[in-house]
């Protein structure tokens, strides 16, 4: 299907931002679910491919228009891919400043002293009329001692990609989308946008 218009299926003004300028090469509209005024969507799924899946379908049902929903979290080897899924419910009204200490506490009282992690990014295009596309990107890093830096949101401020030495937070957006989960799983979505023009 050639797309002109696209709505991100989330509420995640941060997330949003992003997913916007990373499809700008696209040329295409790009709208966010609130600014077109429509619900939010419970996310009941075991994992981030049956979220992204529940969230594109409804929206997609909803406003007949191709949604693209994205269901991404913070996977810490540590705490046995804990948050996962669940990385916006974990912190407490979605008070991340309070989850990253959370966190962080839960580590240091764990048994591992592995700060390994990834954060992971999960796709899904639904179009009207077509099966639903799921794309996927992923990147490694690791837990940092402390949060630290102001940019970005969730919990940017204590994750360091690999071949960094600063957070996400630190380092800002222009080298977080070069090299970010969601920037990866954009890439594959993008070109199969491209493909279909
Ligand atoms: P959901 O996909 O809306 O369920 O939310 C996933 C949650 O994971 C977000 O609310 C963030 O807390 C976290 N998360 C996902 N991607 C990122 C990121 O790029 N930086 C920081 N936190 C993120």
């Amino acid at each position: 299907m050639k797309i002109t218009k696209l709505v991100v299926a989330s509420h995640n003004d941060g997330k949003v931002a992003e997913i916007k300028t990373l499809l700008e090469p696209l040329h295409i509209e790009v709208l966010s679910a609130k600014e077109l005024r429509l619900g939010d969507v419970e996310e009941t799924g075991k994992t981030f491919e049956e979220n992204a899946k529940l969230k594109a379908n409804a929206l997609s049902l909803m406003c007949g228009l191709p949604c693209l929903a994205d269901d991404s979290g913070l996977c810490v080897d540590a705490l046995d891919g804990r948050p996962g899924v669940y990385s916006a419910r974990y912190a407490p009204n979605r008070d991340f400043k309070t989850g990253m200490e959370m966190l962080l506490k839960e580590m240091s009282e764990s048994k591992s002293k592995d700060r390994k992690a990834h954060f992971c990014c999960c796709l899904a295009l639904a179009c009207p009329n077509e099966k639903v596309k799921i794309f996927e990107g992923k990147v490694e890093g690791k837990i940092a001692e402390e949060p630290k830096g102001e940019k970005g949101f969730g919990y940017d401020p204590i994750f360091i990609p690999e071949g960094y030495e600063q957070t996400f937070a630190e380092l800002g957006d222009d080298v977080k989308n070069q090299i970010s989960h969601r920037r990866l799983a954009l890439e594959k979505l993008i070109k199969e946008i491209k493909e279909a023009k």
